[in-house]
């Protein structure tokens, strides 16, 4: 009997293997290699058989501007780009229950007023997805609601869509219930959720309808993650926040028809999920002034200027290797500001336990961040606040020296629309004959162009304020290393 062949794919990744082990390759996963059978047959390369030839063209054309299918909800708009385009394909990734289905729910529900939507859920029942509804305050939207998860069903049913009076918008609910029968594979290994996404894809392209897949992000090996299905669609989003917190963030990681790193940012209420116009006020309610190791960071966020609080926490460590946890913000770069802190100012921090914490669930990626990182661990190490109503932004690099960061008019414009009145700022690179511009508003800006003279500010050992603590500190954390 001649053995069935079989490949081993990674469920993280997509890579395929023929013998199985532990790890997956490509990934450097654990336990993510999943049997699946082998593809149909080996490559064989083109052989003598000519092809067609393919018309070369310029760049220059006739294309007319592909119309946005813009939903009106503005945080969702302004992520994918100015609205959805018609023959695209949008994958949403998240973890469950962070409320893609929710945000989903109402994107149909609120195109409904303009275009014909269709919801089809492979997880839920249509009982359910009305229960949603009738919690969104949305039973009265013309959505078409189905429960399905047999791919052939569903371009069986949509044979009209994007046509007159067919759908619009499909929203497939989510990419990993469904399933192609041609296949042998259960719903949900990699094979069956490309192969599904190809179809629906080349489904959407060929009747010109928009699609929306959900995709979940897990570790666990069963689900495939939508990793895979990122190449083969034109917009990534990501869905992210705490559970426990009530704000959402959607990002764009990928999107061939706008920015990317736009961000919407959204709260889960009672009543499914509401736009948040001014995402600064939000990250700083609850905000204490006046707090040793706290900053508040004016950073971009796709085009718009956003307002958030840096916390840190440090703390005499009883490890040989002090903890340093951090959350949202790369652990490399604090590590990077710990070491230049150290070796630039003199502060000692190497036998401190370090937290560093970005409040509202927001991950930031700026390097500007920096010298708001930097003001938040010399507060918490100095026990002296960084002064009231004061916003920080600024690269540091690796000698000490502040740079530069893009925009900086309007990161003051946002601190002063929210009441700041202080901002310690990069001092820009002198360029002859170049007139330093007077920014908006009346804030009293303090220019630093090395790290130490952030710590002169409002942490120096014999300044007014700070008396000894940072001699006290430097002291005690010599005392440990
Ligand atoms: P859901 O959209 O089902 O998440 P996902 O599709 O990403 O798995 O959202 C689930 C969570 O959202 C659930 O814990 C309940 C909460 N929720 C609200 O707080 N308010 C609401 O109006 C709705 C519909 C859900
Ligand atoms: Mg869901």
């Amino acid at each position: 009997m001649a053995r069935k062949a079989v490949t081993y794919v990674c469920q993280e990744c997509g890579n395929a293997v023929s013998k199985w082990s532990g790890r997956c390759e490509g990934c450097g996963e654990w336990n993510t290699l999943v049997e699946e059978a082998a593809p149909e047959s080996p490559p064989k390369g083109l052989g003598r058989k000519k092809g067609r030839k393919i018309e070369f063209q310029g760049l220059k054309g006739e294309t007319p501007p592909a119309p946005r299918q813009v939903t009106g909800i503005k945080e969702f708009d302004r992520v994918t780009g100015g609205g959805m385009i018609a023959g695209s394909t949008l994958l949403v990734g998240g973890d469950p229950g962070i409320g893609k289905s929710t945000l989903l729910l109402q994107v149909a529900a609120t195109l409904s007023k303009t275009l014909s939507p269709v919801y089809i859920s492979g997880e839920e029942a249509v009982d359910q997805l009305r229960l949603r509804a009738d919690r969104l305050g949305v039973t009265e939207a013309d959505v078409g609601l189905a429960a399905a998860t047999s791919v052939r069903d569903i371009a069986a049913s949509l044979g009209n869509a994007g046509g007159p009076g067919g759908p619009d918008l499909v929203v497939i609910d989510s990419i990993q219930t469904m399933f192609v029968d041609s296949l042998e594979s259960a719903p949900g290994t990699v094979a069956q959720v490309r192969t599904s996404a190809q179809e629906l894809i080349r489904l959407a392209k060929r009747q010109g309808f928009a699609l929306i897949l959900v995709g979940h992000v897990t570790k666990d090996g069963q689900i495939a993650g939508p990793r895979v299905l990122e190449h083969m669609v034109d917009t990534v989003l990501y869905f992210e926040g705490d559970r426990s917190h009530q704000f959402r963030i959607l990002r764009a990681v990928k999107n061939r028809f706008g920015p990317t790193d736009e961000i919407g940012v959204f709260e889960m209420t009672g009543a499914g999920l509401a736009e948040v116009a001014n995402p600064s006020a939000l990250f700083l309610a609850g905000r204490e002034d006046d707090v040793s190791g706290a900053s508040v960071f004016a950073g971009i966020e796709g085009t718009r200027p956003v307002l958030v609080e840096i916390q840190s926490l440090t703390a005499a460590s009883a490890l040989g290797t002090p903890r340093r946890a951090v959350v949202g913000w790369d652990t490399g770069r604090l590590a990077m500001i710990l070491a230049v802190l150290e070796a630039r100012s003199g502060l000692a921090l190497a036998g401190l336990d370090v937290y560093l914490n970005v409040v509202g669930g927001l991950k930031i990626g700026e390097p500007a961040a920096d010298l708001a990182v930097a003001a938040a661990l010399i507060s918490s190490v100095s026990g002296v606040p960084v002064p009231p109503e004061t916003v920080v932004f600024g690269e540091i690099g690796l000698s000490g020296e502040v740079r530069a960061v893009s925009r900086v008019d309007a990161r003051l414009k946002e601190a002063a629309k929210l009441g700041f009145s202080r901002a310690i700022v990069p001092a820009p690179k002198r360029v002859q004959g170049n007139k330093k511009k007077t920014p908006e508003g009346t804030m009293e800006i303090t220019e630093i162009s090395r790290l130490e003279d952030l710590l002169a500010l409002f942490a120096k050992p014999d300044g007014r304020r700070a008396g000894s603590p940072v001699a006290a500190a430097n002291a005690r954390g010599r005392g440990h290393g």
